[in-house]
């Protein structure tokens, strides 16, 4: 396993869509290792493959530290409620601001073995899977950010 760079924003690969995983293959699963690890070392909550410099439907997702998922052509089929809070990314490094998302998400996908499966999501969870899943389309919150992109008071913040 290694610990991947990191694109921050500004670096064009964060804007791109990325391309579906077909099949399972030991560079994939690879870098899925390295994603985890990365998250893991920045003190993030989630990470998707663009993230790390690599256009593909993949994120990576850990709320506690103690819930890894990997979520493989992920799709929101699912969405109730809404919170507003603050959410942070680890491209946009040293920033927050407060952004709006359902507080449920169902989300499908396919995991590690490419066989189906589906996670549900509220409070940080659905944030998260709603914040990930947008950077597989090459979306960043900041562009959702109501009022201003602020300078983060913790370096603890969680960051995704
Ligand atoms: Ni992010």
């Amino acid at each position: 396993m290694a610990i991947r760079k990191i694109r921050e924003i500004g670096d064009e690969v964060l804007n791109k869509e990325c391309r579906s995983v077909e099949k399972m293959t030991p560079h994939i699963s690879e870098l899925i290792d390295d994603m985890f690890e990365t998250m893991y070392e920045t003190n993030g909550v989630g990470l998707a493959a663009p993230q790390v410099g690599v256009l593909k439907r993949i994120v990576v997702i850990d709320v506690t530290g103690e819930d890894p998922l990997c979520l493989i052509n992920p799709r929101i089929v699912e969405t109730s409620g809404e919170q507003t809070g603050y959410e942070g990314c680890l491209s946009v490094p040293g920033k927050t601001g407060i952004v709006t998302r359902p507080s449920y998400v169902k989300c499908v996908a396919l995991d590690r073995d490419m066989k189906p499966t589906e996670v549900e999501g509220t409070e940080l969870l659905a944030r998260c899977i709603c914040h990930e899943l947008d950077h597989l389309d090459g979306k960043l919150y900041v562009d959702l950010v109501e009022g201003e992109l602020m300078d983060t008071a913790s370096p603890d913040e969680d960051e995704e």
